[in-house]
């Protein structure tokens, strides 16, 4: 595995790597303050080097980070999930003292489900546990290069099959009754007509890095013209394999971090550890392409 060395300094900000696979903090950034064109190129340009960014002390409104969103790219409205009530465009995750179950709590990128899958997600910290409730994320692009000739040539080709309700590899539990018992997340029935079952490429080519990277996730059921018998042990091998500590990096949130991650070259995973406690966070996701 060959780990690349990344770029720290921009005209505008700096990138601190908070691990060796992904994932950098920026310094020099108030995103309360107007974003100027070479903020955000330098920006923009940080998150495809380090797939994750993450801002400490931020302080904006829901408005301010709807507008930091949009300048990444049109948003993506959650099919499953009752969004907030007066910015739809955000969508709360909310665990309670009391709940037992957070949200996002498997290896996953997000919307895998959809024809053209969220690109980027926005995460922003409202309220989060004095210890506990780190996000993880794995680079896909480090997981693929990790991978043996055959098995690359083996799988070049494959398309899984991604579906957000009713998941085979997960006992085929709907969403609904997931998140029953939850208080604080809302399911609802997708749009009808909505197709949430798509075929995706395995391998995936970065349309903007031009990196390949391997595209699984937690909604991943099946390979095309696989039976399922045998389609699931690969499945599980590189739900295994992209968990691989040297892939991973972990960040510790604060009130005021904001996290921006790159859907089409990471997986993520919300830990489940801060029983007692509140984490309230602010998600956007991003429209993006239909992998290829
Ligand atoms: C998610 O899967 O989008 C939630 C991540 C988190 O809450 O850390």
């Amino acid at each position: 595995m060959l780990l690349e060395k990344r770029r720290l300094n921009y005209d505008t900000l700096e990138a601190v790597p908070f691990a060796g696979a992904l994932g950098a903090e920026i310094q020099g950034v108030d995103l309360s303050k107007p974003i100027t064109k070479q903020i955000f190129i330098d920006i923009k340009q940080a998150w495809l080097d380090h797939q994750v960014i993450c801002f400490r002390d931020q302080d904006i409104t829901p408005k301010q980070q709807i507008s930091f969103a949009k300048k990444i790219g049109s948003i993506h409205q959650h099919p499953f999930m009752v969004p907030m009530k007066d910015h739809p465009e955000i969508l709360e995750v909310i665990k309670l003292e009391n709940d037992a179950q957070n949200f996002g709590n498997l290896w996953h990128t997000d919307q895998s489900f959809m024809p053209n899958p969220a690109k980027a997600t926005m995460l922003y910290a409202k309220e989060v546990p004095p210890y506990g409730g780190d996000t993880q994320w794995s680079n896909m692009y480090l997981a693929y290069e990790a991978l043996s000739p055959g098995m690359k040539d083996l799988i070049a080709d494959l398309k899984v099959e991604n579906t957000g309700n009713k998941n085979k590899t997960r006992g085929g539990q709907a969403k609904k009754d997931r998140y029953k018992g939850h208080s604080s997340l809302k399911p609802k029935d997708p749009p009808k007509g909505l197709k949430t079952t798509n075929f995706h490429p395995l391998v995936r080519t970065h349309p903007e890095t031009g990196r390949k990277s391997l595209y699984i996730s937690s909604h991943t059921q099946g390979i095309k013209d696989f039976a399922f018998e045998e389609a699931l042990p690969l499945i599980s091998f590189l739900r295994k394999h992209i968990q691989k500590p040297e892939f991973t990096a972990r960040f510790r949130w604060g009130e005021g971090s904001l996290a921006l991650w790159d859907n089409r070259c990471v997986m993520h995973y919300a830990m489940n550890d801060y029983h007692g406690f509140r984490r309230i966070m602010h998600r956007i996701t991003i429209k993006g392409d239909r992998p290829r």
